[in-house]
């Protein structure tokens, strides 16, 4: 949602949080700011509407020296994006500051309450009626900063990573966190500090980090050891400092104009990573330690219930089709936001698998303390490491797709397909649901799917050509059956998404049943029509597409005569195994947004309106 930089150590702090910030840029891009302080007063608050690069400009300008800053680039909730509604905020005495991701649900009578003693406000924000009520709260107990903020922390309801500090004192900060993720970078005896909503604008200076949990609040001081506690009830917890995996080469472009592009280029190597170890073709064994250690669970689970979000929920659209199919285990998909506020039947004999990229989304992350609060297992597939669906759920498999930085998801989806097929056809072949010799087929051939999607990725010039045909296109429609009727809805979200083109996608033959009104000669349809199941009837939907001179793209196997006779634009992609179809076919999809996006001038890794990370509801 919002990206939090923090920094307090013997460094200047300004280089730090503002090039953290532009890596975090990809949270939140309404707006930007930060504040600085060191001894001798000489800190500047520097905030504005639009991105990190024109804070730059502003700060720079100016005085940006500073032992001790924070930082935060803004994707609005409360107040539209502005100057004056953009973080840090100040309080009334203008002591205190505060940068804040998340959302203040009862701000409005906290603000009533404060405004009755006195207090007066600039911004329409919920979090300067938070940073005012811990002034408040450190007047009225004359207590320090730490304290203050705990106690005002419990007086609210909502989501929350803040970080707090005083500017008359800035030797520490105050950190802490409810439903937004905070890490905190431990320097070489902690003669520095690092804070941010995620690991990777500090990874080039220590590796050493803390990710504190729901609840907690951390008091970090020069040269001394970090203290966290609970904000309710006091506990004092021990630190658990983890080492960073991340390097600094995952999270910069490497020589791609986009991130995107660089993560669409990535997969064969990210579907590598996210079976490494587990997929072993040379003895035809899928090991995942993580099922391994619940197999029974899953054995004699009677349904899995899939929740996610977004291109996730599509990933577990591929899952229903992959556990039906392989492992004959009825399946059930749900929007996580649906899912937490329905009173769904869940029982102890149910599997619930919560798929998601970043571990954060809220709807997702609610949905799955829904399920357990009914005694279901929860299962996770993210790709964060240490994220708060990690930690959430009863167990789980990562992707490690490395870092996602552009805000359209690629390599997130393939690769949760790819966790997905490994557990479909773990357990298909364990009830003996798949032969001995299907399951040695489909092991060999995942192994060589990576190789596949290079192949693949190679036509990107042929994809560039038909994207400069369609680009002022209004709308588009995406068709697509089994397999890859989810491709099919994912093909047309990272459409808009990032094009702001009106796309839809359907199951190929719900066509008739009312979306074919839409086709005439100015209306591209993207169909995939792979040499597998239903080939034939698609052909026949192609047809009926044809016939109402609606412009056909088709997404067809190598070597495909008859789509090719009547498609205005085919795209072959490698032969492969059905259920491993989607891994190839949204390749294509992805490169043919991705140009389009680019040829409409639009910002393809930060798009309009959007965050990566959506961590409230
Ligand atoms: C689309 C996209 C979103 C996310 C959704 C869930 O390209 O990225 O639809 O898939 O917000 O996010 P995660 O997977 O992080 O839970």
């Amino acid at each position: 949602m919002c990206g939090i930089v923090g920094y307090l150590g013997f460094r200047e702090a300004y280089p730090i949080v503002i090039n953290g910030l532009q890596r975090l840029e990809y949270r939140g891009y309404d707006s930007a700011g930060i504040v600085l302080a060191n001894e001798i007063n000489e800190g500047g608050l520097y905030k504005t509407k639009g991105k990190v690069a024109d804070l730059r400009e502003i700060s720079e300008k100016n005085n940006t020296k500073g032992t001790l800053g924070i930082g935060h680039t803004r994707w609005a909730t409360h107040g539209v994006p502005n100057d004056v509604n953009s973080h840090p905020h100040v309080s009334n005495s203008g002591n205190l500051v505060v940068v804040h991701n998340g959302i203040i649900e009862n701000y409005d009578t906290l603000k009533k309450e404060l405004i009755k003693r006195g207090y007066t406000f600039e911004s329409d924000t919920d979090t300067e009626v938070l940073i005012n009520l811990i002034e408040e709260v450190k007047k009225t107990n004359k207590c320090k900063l730490g304290y203050a903020v705990q106690i005002a922390l419990r007086s609210v309801v909502g989501a929350y990573a803040i970080a707090v500090f005083d500017r008359s004192k800035p030797d520490e900060i105050i950190v802490a966190r409810l439903g937004s993720p905070i890490a905190i970078g431990i320097g070489d005896d902690n003669k520095e500090f690092f804070i941010a909503s995620d690991a990777s604008p500090f990874i080039e200076y220590t590796k050493d980090a803390i990710y504190l949990d729901d609840e907690e609040l951390a008091i970090i001081k020069l040269n001394k050891e970090i203290r966290v506690r609970k904000i309710h009830g006091n506990a004092v917890v021990a630190p658990d400092i983890q080492e960073l995996q991340l390097n600094l080469d995952q999270i910069e472009k490497g020589g791609f104009d986009h991130f995107m592009l660089k993560e669409i280029h990535e997969q064969p190597d990210a579907i590598v990573d996210t079976y490494r170890g587990r997929l072993l073709p040379d003895q035809d064994i899928i090991k995942m330690g993580s099922v391994d250690n619940n197999i029974t669970k899953f054995l004699n689970s009677k349904r899995i219930v899939i929740v996610a979000c977004g291109t996730s929920w599509h990933a577990g659209l591929v899952g229903e089709y992959l556990f039906e199919d392989l492992a004959r285990i009825p399946v059930e998909v749900e929007y996580a936001s649906e899912f937490r506020y329905r009173n769904p039947v869940i029982n102890k004999d149910d599997i619930v698998i919560a798929i998601s990229q970043s571990g954060e989304t809220a709807d997702t992350l609610a949905a799955i303390k829904l399920a357990r609060s009914k005694g279901a297992f929860v299962f996770g597939i993210c790709n964060v490491v240490g994220s708060s669906i990690a930690r959430e759920t009863d167990s789980g498999a990562y992707t490690h797709a490395g870092p996602e930085i552009g805000v359209a998801s690629t390599k997130a989806f393939t690769t949760q397909i790819t966790v997905l097929s490994l557990i479909a056809l773990k357990l298909g072949h364990l009830k003996g649901e798949i032969s001995i010799s299907d399951y040695h087929n489909y092991i060999q051939e995942m192994s060589i799917i990576p190789s596949k999607v290079e192949e693949l990725l190679k036509i990107d010039k042929e994809v560039e050509k038909i994207a400069a045909i369609y680009k002022d296109a209004p709308n588009c429609l995406y068709l697509g059956r089994g397999y890859n009727f989810p491709v099919a809805l994912e093909g047309a979200l990272k459409l808009k998404e990032i094009s702001y083109i009106h796309a839809e996608g359907y199951p190929a033959a719900e066509m008739k049943h009312g979306p074919i009104a839409l086709i005439d000669e100015s209306m591209p349809v993207v169909v995939i029509a792979t040499k597998k199941g239903h080939y034939e009837k698609v052909v026949s939907n192609i047809q009926e597409i044809k016939s109402r001179k609606g412009k056909i793209i088709a997404i067809v196997t190598k070597g495909d005569t008859q789509v090719k006779a009547i498609a205005d634009h085919v795209i072959e992609i490698p032969d492969t195994l059905e259920p491993f179809t989607p891994l190839l076919t949204t390749i294509p999809l992805q490169l043919l947004s991705y140009y389009i996006a680019v040829m409409r001038g639009c910002n393809v890794d930060q798009p309009r309106n959007l965050a990566k990370s959506v961590t409230v509801e």
